[in-house]
């Protein structure tokens, strides 16, 4: 089977990432739209038209089905989407329900983009599962700046992290919900500010089982090996990567992939 899986940049390869462990046998086309990034600061408007473009752009290569790897898309695009387009299409939204249901009554944090967090989707789904209001929203746009940058450990990063949560008493916060797939390669950063106890809960997981689920895929049994790096990262896999419709194909480029893809199989477990 052959699973597109797009993103406005480098976020959506966490979710590329966590299917190389779970569906290691599928084919995947990645595509990060590396010149409109951060979809998080465009309009509604803008961000439909890409993500229909890209939508096409995947058809044509005859994928079987698409993940929308991106939760500010998904959030302004995906109804859309599936009205026009005759396939699978997954969206991703933060991972609030996990985290109402796996947690006692202490508050959750969810991250995301400004464009999501202003979105209806998400106001809707507090709506059906926040019972109690447990929910507090926050936008960190900067981090998609600095993921795209491949800065995730800098002196810049973690004033940005702790002064965007100063606001709030930690000690409050049981989950911290990444809402937005750049947010993954700081999982140090926060797991550092709010300490051992507190979960940090990504979509990743839920949307490739959800994945398998749909196009009748069955779990790699090995889906929490760790990957050696020389033969399960470095080759990249099945993939065919495309930077905003144009194919990777020079060694510097490829070579960032790697990076990532060594720094998301890091930060998985954290
Ligand atoms: N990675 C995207 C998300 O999950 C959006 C980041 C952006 O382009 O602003 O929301």
């Amino acid at each position: 089977m052959k699973i597109g899986i797009f993103d406005s940049g480098i976020g959506g390869l966490s979710v590329l990432h966590e299917a190389y462990h779970q569906l290691p046998d599928q084919e995947f086309i990645f595509y990060a739209d590396t010149e409109h990034v951060p979809y998080g600061l465009k309009t509604p408007e803008q961000i439909i038209g890409y993500a229909t473009e890209i939508t096409q752009f995947l058809i044509d290569k005859g994928v079987d089905a698409i993940v929308v790897a991106c939760n500010t898309a998904t959030s302004v695009a995906i109804k859309g989407l599936r009205k026009r387009f005759d396939l699978p299409i997954l969206g991703m939204e933060p991972a609030v329900k996990p985290a109402v249901e796996g947690t006692d009554d202490k508050r959750i944090m969810v991250i995301a983009t400004p464009v999501t967090i202003r979105e209806d989707k998400l106001k809707d789904l507090l709506h059906r599962v926040d019972e109690h209001h447990r929910v507090d929203l926050l936008a960190m746009p900067r981090l998609v700046e600095f993921a795209e940058r491949e800065e995730f450990e800098s002196p810049d990063v973690t004033e940005y992290v702790n002064s965007q949560f100063s606001a709030y008493d930690k000690s409050d916060y049981c989950a911290l919900v990444l809402g937005c797939t750049h947010f993954n390669y700081f999982k140090p950063a926060y797991r550092q500010y709010f300490g051992e106890k507190t979960l940090l809960i990504d979509g990743n997981d839920g949307t490739v089982r959800h994945l398998a689920d749909v196009m009748g895929l069955s779990i790699s049994p090995d889906k929490d090996k760790k990957m050696d790096d020389e033969h399960n990262i470095l080759c990249l896999r099945n993939t065919e990567y495309f930077f905003s419709g144009k194919k990777v194909l020079d060694k510097e480029t490829i070579k960032r992939l790697q990076r990532l893809h060594l720094r998301l199989e890091q930060v998985r477990n954290i």
